[in-house]
């Protein structure tokens, strides 16, 4: 008989968002979907899992040994919506045997589209250049009027070369004929067809005029830029991150904003989100988004899709199809 058959087993699964796409209706069909509506406090997240066969958790809700423990001992897989898993204790839920489900691929494209927007709005001002326009400050062209800086041939850094950091650097590389340098501190791995020099996270910054950030949150990457790697870009240079933002130290990146130490930003995510940094609003040089990397609602949807079949994989007794810890599967 298989799970879903039989009302008594009927695998429970908490879902915490509404989501596009066909998520929600994969899992109804299946399974006892218990949607919550809201990112709860942890206390009252951790009352509402208890007994679950699955979670299908966003990036705002803490997976930890606690929110393990309270959802006992039928939890089987927890299935991020999103492809980072900062928000998860991945070795604890190995350690107990439950999978880890993500969503890498479907937003590949949607993630590098924003970076590259951010990266194009901050290097022509598009943001200051909106605000003249509405404000009625736009008084005739002239030649020295809001001068951005050039895209086209310009060297792009690249830090973290997995997919996404992969996917901006084939836009910029066949899109606007920029010169690419690599840094991953995981390794990073050439692909045929794309140009990229693979260099040191010094050289990097030393000699891109933009810097776009793709790595994972780890305790290896938080603060990865801060003070002393800020004063090693040039003057000219715009940092972009559309990663996580701890990646990246906030208040350092406010100051050298300010003094002009680098000549502007892209960003769509923040250390304290959703508060930014003191200063940080007030940077004109800056282009601010509110996490919008995978916010289209193709990407939002493929997401959903990809997050419900990863917990049916795992009902069907198999790894999820985009697994992020397969070494559970011996500890099951
Ligand atoms: C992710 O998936 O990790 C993004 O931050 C949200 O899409």
């Amino acid at each position: 008989m298989a799970i879903g058959d039989n009302a008594l087993t009927v695998p429970k699964v908490v879902m915490t968002l509404s989501v596009p796409g066909p998520a929600e209706g994969l899992l109804r069909a299946r399974c006892q979907l218990e949607l919550l509506g809201e990112i709860l406090p942890p206390d009252r997240y951790r009352a509402a899992i208890g007994g679950a066969d699955a979670l299908l958790p966003q990036l705002r809700d803490r997976i930890d040994e606690a929110a393990l423990e309270a959802a006992g001992p039928n939890l089987k897989v927890v299935s991020n919506y999103a492809v980072g898993l900062d928000n998860i204790d991945i070795p604890a839920c190995t350690a107990r045997g439950i999978y880890v489900g993500h969503t890498p691929e479907v937003l590949t494209d949607a993630t590098a589209d924003l970076a590259v927007t951010l990266l194009l709005a901050a290097a022509r001002r598009v943001v200051e250049a909106d605000r003249e326009m509405r404000e009625g400050r736009y008084l005739g062209w002239l030649p020295d009027y809001l001068l951005g800086q050039e895209v086209t041939g310009a060297t792009l850094g690249v830090i973290g070369f997995g997919r996404i950091g992969q996917a901006v650097a084939r836009r910029a590389a066949q899109g606007f004929a920029m010169r690419i340098l690599a840094y991953d501190p995981a390794g990073v791995t050439l692909r045929a067809g794309l140009l990229v020099e693979e260099c040191s996270l010094e050289r990097l910054l030393r000699e891109s005029d933009f810097v776009s950030c793709h790595v994972p949150l780890t305790e290896a990457t938080h603060h990865l830029i801060g003070k002393a790697e800020l004063a090693i870009m040039r003057r000219s240079a715009i940092l972009v991150n559309t990663s996580r933002g701890p990646i990246i130290d906030e208040g350092a990146l406010v100051e050298a904003l300010q003094s002009g130490e680098i000549a502007g930003a892209g960003l769509d995510v923040y250390e304290n989100e959703p508060r930014m940094t003191p200063g940080l609003a007030a940077c004109t040089s800056a282009v601010l988004l509110p996490h919008l990397g995978s916010a289209t609602g193709k990407t939002r949807a493929a997401m959903g899709e990809l997050a419900a079949r990863n917990i049916l994989a795992v009902l069907d007794g198999g790894p999820p199809i985009a697994c992020a810890n397969p070494e559970a599967s011996s500890r099951r």
